[in-house]
């Protein structure tokens, strides 16, 4: 690499430092922005992300289920067609992607612009909490795996499917958008992952790693909250 692009890459990097200590949500502007072609853009990976977390959540017909970075509702809109008695909820930080699920969902689906890290609700009024694809924007993974276990019922179950930094094209993705994007903090291996729900106090601790394209890596890790 010469001299003067190793700067510009420094300089960059430097600035994605600055921005990601200066303004406390970065994502707010970033899927402001990105919002009105998420769905398009990402056709392909919403779809078997979406496939892939459903295959494993498996709620009861009358159940309590949040989706915590709900974006733009596709996962909630599957859950609303495959489980119509279930009772579904979604938070997102960012208004303009909620937007675009309020347009998808039926009205009964309750969505609130809120963080992960606070979500607005009462203690232990979800049987199931899931969260895809959006784990890698948390700063704080430890309070915010418990902020979601706060809200499980004893015995309910959290499911988290993310990038996997066990595979290549995540550490190499990871690695560039830490330089490039301040909104973006970090993946996880499957291990850190385990270690991070286990510290949160969740128990029944399952990760599934699996490939979606033969280059692109993700897990889907299964937990619960101790009771019944
Ligand atoms: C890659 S999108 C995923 C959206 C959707 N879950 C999906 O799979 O298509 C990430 C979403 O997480 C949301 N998000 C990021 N950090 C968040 C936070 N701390 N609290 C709530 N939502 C957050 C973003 O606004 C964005 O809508």
């Amino acid at each position: 690499m010469s001299v003067r692009r190793r700067q510009r890459v420094w300089t960059m990097s430097a600035r994605a430092t600055q921005l990601r200590e200066k303004d406390p949500n970065p994502v707010v502007e970033e899927y402001a922005r990105t919002a009105p072609d998420y769905d398009t853009k990402w056709s392909f990976y919403i779809e078997a992300t979406t496939r892939e977390t459903m295959a494993r959540l498996g709620p009861r017909p009358t159940d309590r289920v949040l989706d915590v970075g709900c974006g733009t509702g596709v996962l909630l809109h599957r859950l609303a067609l495959s489980y119509p008695k279930a009772q579904l909820f979604g938070i997102d930080l960012v208004r303009e992607m909620l937007a675009i699920a309020r347009r998808r969902l039926p009205p009964t689906v309750e969505l609130q612009q809120a963080s992960a890290e606070q979500l607005p609700f009462g203690d232990e009024q979800f049987d199931v909490v899931v969260s895809c694809n959006m784990f890698h924007y948390i700063r704080q993974p430890i309070a915010t795996l418990r902020e979601m276990r706060r809200v499980l019922r004893p015995g309910g179950q959290l499911v988290i499917t993310d990038w996997c930094h066990d595979y290549l094209a995540c550490r190499i993705c990871d690695l560039y958008l830490h330089l490039f994007s301040h909104a973006h903090i970090k993946t996880y291996r499957e291990r850190e992952c385990a270690r991070l729900l286990k510290q949160a106090g969740y128990s029944e601790v399952e990760i599934a790693r699996y490939r979606i394209s033969w280059l692109w890596g993700l897990m889907t890790a299964r937990s619960k909250k101790h009771g019944t």
